[in-house]
Formats: structure tokens, sequence, C-alpha cells
């Protein structure tokens, strides 16, 4: 079998069988296929897209390239929740601890920064000292004591994801359905948790623009997850605006805690509700009412920001930040954006958003790049708000990058429309799929 003709065929829009994403697939992972073969293929999986059943294959090959998580011992329904990646989207930090004062357990392998979206991993990593890099056995042993960890996606498991993640983030060859799809659900059945909720996000901020691509996304990994054997259910959200008001490690930290706080915006704090009530249900914890009363108590007397505080002490990081976010550094160059004309924010580019972010040092344009904590967006006006001239709409933050924020202030307002009119209120939940 050869990588070329395997590139060939899926570009002249053929079926690859089980045997030849297997050959890739495990190629690839033993350093024996160079990027550019891998890239090539990406491409034309991209441009030529996959069968439910390719997808399927390449999702098991993806997950058999390395360790599937044992653990026998583990008391409790394991309960995992995953987004597709959005701008501004720091709901696992706030919906992962609630989950666990809630009794179920949360043994999370998050990601990095993948194109103009935020990952986990590179905003816990803003807490100083906090260590996402364990193995199976530390993870296991928080777990055990405080009920959750959130770690980063450990090298034995699903291998083949990591490599061809960072690959796909610098050749625009993220945004496709069964990419996606096999990426995340490698990463999850190799969690081998009991219960999974996935946040599709539809919108300018996702990878998926088109809510129609976005169902058919979720119905995808539902459909996989399902035939693997999982609890599955698969929430389709608004990413046509960031979610919240931050951007950008550290100001999304902060931001996440004051929602644990139950002070956080409406919009981050409603969907962190829907979803950890979702995680809750799917593990047996009661009806849907009954668990949503939960959730929102857990917020309001302060044991989720507790369970935050416990898991950050206990992966090395230091919880008096949690409670005292102010102590969170800023960056030292700063921006603030006026409204060139008055009028509501009638619709905005998320993606945009999430880009300048990027270029004030948040994320990275190449996979060896590194990340600027302290860099990103605080936004003062989102859409549907009505603004005067002049008034600030955003501040831009950043220590490393200080000659990109005239560039960072030029996409914010080239991705802002202004109108007369007030714009319809978009849902926050357009769907949920179940099996
Ligand atoms: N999140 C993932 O884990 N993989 C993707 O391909 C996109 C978002």
């Amino acid at each position: 079998m050869r990588m070329y003709d395997i590139i060939k065929k899926k570009r002249d829009g053929q079926a690859l069988c089980e045997e030849e994403i297997r050959f890739f697939v495990e190629g690839y992972t033993a350093g024996e296929i160079p990027d550019y073969q891998a890239a090539a293929l990406c491409m034309a999986i991209y441009f030529c897209g996959m069968s439910v059943a390719e997808t399927t294959a390449l999702t098991l090959a993806m997950r058999d390239s390395g360790a599937v998580l044992s653990l026998p011992d583990m008391q409790g329904v394991r309960v995992d929740k995953h987004s597709t990646g959005g701008v501004g989207d720091k709901t696992s930090l706030v919906v992962a601890p609630i989950a666990a004062t809630l009794g179920v357990k949360v043994a999370k392998m998050s990601g990095r920064g993948l194109g103009h979206t935020g990952g986990t991993v590179d905003k816990l990593e803003a807490i100083p000292g906090f260590c996402t890099d364990m193995t199976s056995a530390e993870m296991m042993r928080i777990v055990d004591e405080v009920g959750i960890a959130i770690v980063g996606q450990s090298a034995d498991l699903a291998p083949a994801d990591k490599l061809l993640y960072a690959l796909r983030d610098v050749t625009a060859t993220v945004d496709s359905i069964p990419l996606i799809a096999s990426s995340i659900m490698s990463k999850k059945l190799a969690a081998d948790d009991d219960c999974i909720v996935l946040d599709v996000k539809t919108g300018s901020g996702s990878f998926m623009k088109r809510r129609e691509d976005s169902l058919a996304l979720a119905e995808v990994m539902v459909g996989i997850g399902t035939r693997a054997g999982k609890k599955i259910r698969a929430l389709v959200t608004d990413m046509d605006r960031p979610l919240g008001n931050a951007i950008g490690n550290s100001l999304e930290v902060v931001e996440a805690i004051e929602t644990l706080r139950g002070r956080g915006p409406e919009d981050l704090y409603e969907l962190c509700v829907a979803l950890a009530t979702h995680m809750l249900a799917l593990a047996g914890k009661g009806n849907m009412a009954d668990c949503e009363a939960r959730v929102r108590e857990v917020i309001a007397s302060g044991a989720a920001l507790d369970t935050f505080a416990r898991m950050v002490r206990a992966q090395g990081g230091d919880e008096a930040y949690i409670y005292r976010p102010e102590q969170f550094a800023v960056g030292k160059h700063q921006k603030v954006v006026f409204a060139p004309q008055e009028g509501y924010i009638s619709a905005v580019d998320a993606e945009q958003y999430g880009l300048a972010a990027l270029v004030l040092g948040a994320g990275r344009n190449r996979k060896e790049d590194c990340i600027d904590h302290c860099a990103g967006i605080l936004l003062q006006a989102k859409t549907g708000d009505f603004v005067r001239a002049g008034e600030p709409i955003a501040t831009l933050y950043t220590d490393t990058k200080p000659e990109n924020l005239d560039a960072a202030e030029r996409m914010l307002l080239d991705a802002t429309a202004f109108s007369a009119e007030q714009p319809a209120a978009r849902p926050l939940i357009f769907d949920v799929v179940e099996s």
C-alpha cells in the first residue's frame, strides 16, 4: 500500500476502506508518513468529505493509535463535556467543577488552542503553577480525591490525533466534519468515560459556520459515540458572537471564576447551567428540572468554586488566585477600541475577534509558538448593545506584541457591524441531539 495512492483516491472523491485508513493513521503515528503527505490527505478529506463508515473507521483507528484509559477501580459515573471550539469559550472551567460538586467524576483531557479558538489547557496554564501534564495514574489520584482533574491530552491516548490536530491547525484543514468528528471522538473513546456531553458550536466564531453543518457534525459524533456504547448527547449552541466578554487565557480564567461566583456574563452563565444540567441528567442524577436547580444552588453557595480551587491546588496551581482573581497579571500594553459611530452592534465576525486575540499573542500561528497568557480582549459591548460614537467597545491587552495593537484594533472594527435597528436576539441553544 502507498500513501500516494490513498491521497489520490481521496482527492478523486472515492471512499477509503478501513485498511487504507488504518495504514495512514498507523504510519503517520509511527513517523513513517511525512507531514506533507498527511497534510495533503487532510486537504483531500476537507474537500471531498468522508462517509459515516469512513469517519467511524478513522475515529477507531485514531483511538487505537494509543492506549485506552482503563479505570476499573474508579467509583462513580464518569462524565465528560467537550466543545468543538469557539471564541471566549471557557465553559469547561465552569461546568466541570459544578458536575464534580454534584457527585459525578470528571477526568477531563483537554486540548490547546486551535486556529482562532482557545483551548482549555492554555487557559489553565495561565494559573501560576498549574500543571496539565500528568500521567493517567496522577490524574486518577486527583479525581479520586477531588472528583475532578483537567489535564492535557496524555501522549499515550490517541497520539494520532495529537499529531494531526497540530498539523491541521497550521494547514487550514480544521473545519471539516469528518476531521473534527474523528478528532474529538477518538479522544473521547480513548478516555473511556461513561457519558459524554458535546457542545457543538455554530456561527461565525466556530469551525462550522452554518447551523445545518453543526447539526450534521453533532449527529455524526452522537452516532459514533452511541455505536461505541456511550451515553451521549450534543447541544448545538450559538457561536455567532464570543461567549462572555473575555477572549484570551488569563482574562477567560478570571471570567470563569466570576461565573462560578454567580457573577459572570449572562450568556456564559446560562450556557454553563444548561451544559452542567445535561451532564448530570445523562449520568442519571435526576430529571432535568431537579438537576438544573442543584446546578444553580452549587454556584450560589460557592461550593462549585471551592471544588475548582481544590482542583487547582491538587494540580500544583496557586489557589489564592481563584479566591483573589485580581492577582492575575494583565497585559502591560493596552488599547481601548472606540465605536466609530452610533447604533446597535448588529453583527460581529467572531472568528475575526478570535484572530485579533491571536495576533495579540493569545494563540499560535505555528505549532511551536509560545502563548502570551496576558494577551486578549475584554469586550465592553456585544451584539445587540447600543453604543454612542466614541464609546469604548473593547480593550485590547498584550505583553509580547504591542506592535500588533493597531492591527488588532482594525480587525475588531472591520469585524463589527452597526445598525439603527436592534438586531433580533439569537437563541443560545439551537438543538439537542440524542441517539
Ligand atoms: N476540537 C478537537 O478536539 N478537534 C478538532 O478537530 C476541532 C476541535
